[in-house]
């Protein structure tokens, strides 16, 4: 039996055994995806151990995918453009390659929302670890521009110096206009876990084609009852982000085996319910 784990802190929320078990099912493998609890200092001995003992892959999840890039003894490109691991897969002799699967996860979902991101216009909220991640991702998919909203502006200016290849634009929330082309928001901040409210104006969520949040819950976050209520084209949370980076890890790990992730995410998303 193949093993796989997720390693995280916490990590008793996380939804990837259930998503890779499914996908497990659909190619009739009886592979093992558990849980692994680390703690911080901890990080790089439990991974070790792990694919010591015969660990066939792993993710990474909150608060370790940074370190998770010094674990790894290769990076693939996107990881090293994200500056962050999701994915680890073993290449033998001790050997580690690092991984990104978020970016495309995010790509691959709005691809299914029907959004076409080839000369969008994005509005990207944050500039933390998940905003870098998915930063890349959507460049590569051909969005016109980026325009970095944070609240420490400080910080997305950071963010920007280390895109210098990107146009990447910096706004306040309170100065942000509605774009004349259609545009999509993505939240990658980390208030919808708190509930706290992002300092939109209401007319820039209410003109915006799609508001994608990347955080989920059982129903649809704060923010996004805020876009819907404001007259957003369309909302998506970030569920389907999860599934899809699931996927393509998956299909790293299985020689290219691509699971069908429709019904996989129509189950997690009753699940949750
Ligand atoms: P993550 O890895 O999830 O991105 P992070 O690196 O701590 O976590 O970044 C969190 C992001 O959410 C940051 O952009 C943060 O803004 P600051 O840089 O100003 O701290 C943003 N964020 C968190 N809570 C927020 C809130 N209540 N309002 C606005 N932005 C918030």
């Amino acid at each position: 039996m193949a093993l796989f784990t997720v390693f995280g802190n916490p990590i008793a929320h996380s939804l990837s055994p259930q998503i890779h078990a499914l996908f497990a099912a659909q190619f009739q493998l009886t592979n093992s995806y558990t849980r692994s609890l680390c703690s911080p200092g901890q990080f790089a001995a439990t991974v070790s151990r792990f694919f010591r003992t015969g660990g066939a892959g792993a993710n990474v999840t909150l608060p370790f995918k940074e370190a998770a890039v010094q674990v790894a003894t290769h990076l693939s490109e996107r990881a090293r453009e994200a500056g962050a691991v999701n994915t680890l897969v073993p290449l033998g002799q001790g050997q580690l390659l690092g991984d990104n699967t978020d970016g495309l996860g995010l790509v691959r979902d709005l691809q299914t929302a029907g959004v076409r991101l080839s000369g969008l216009e994005v509005i990207l909220l944050g500039a933390g670890g998940a905003a870098r991640g998915v930063l890349p991702a959507l460049m590569n998919a051909g969005v016109k521009q980026i325009t970095l909203v944070n609240r420490t502006r400080a910080r997305a200016g950071q963010l920007a110096g280390d895109f210098p290849q990107y146009p990447l634009k910096i706004v306040g929330a309170r100065d942000l206009q509605p774009l004349a082309e259609p545009y999509l928001i993505v939240n990658a901040t980390s208030a919808s876990l708190t509930g706290a409210k992002l300092q939109l104006p209401k007319e820039v969520l209410g003109s915006a084609a799609c508001v994608y949040d990347m955080m989920y819950s059982g129903r649809p976050t704060a923010f996004l009852q805020e876009a819907a209520q404001a007259g957003a084209g369309e909302i998506r949370d970030g569920l389907g982000m999860l599934v899809e980076q699931a996927g393509v890890a998956f299909s790293i790990w299985h020689g290219g085996l691509e699971p069908d992730t429709a019904p996989v995410l129509a189950k997690i998303r009753r699940d949750l319910l």
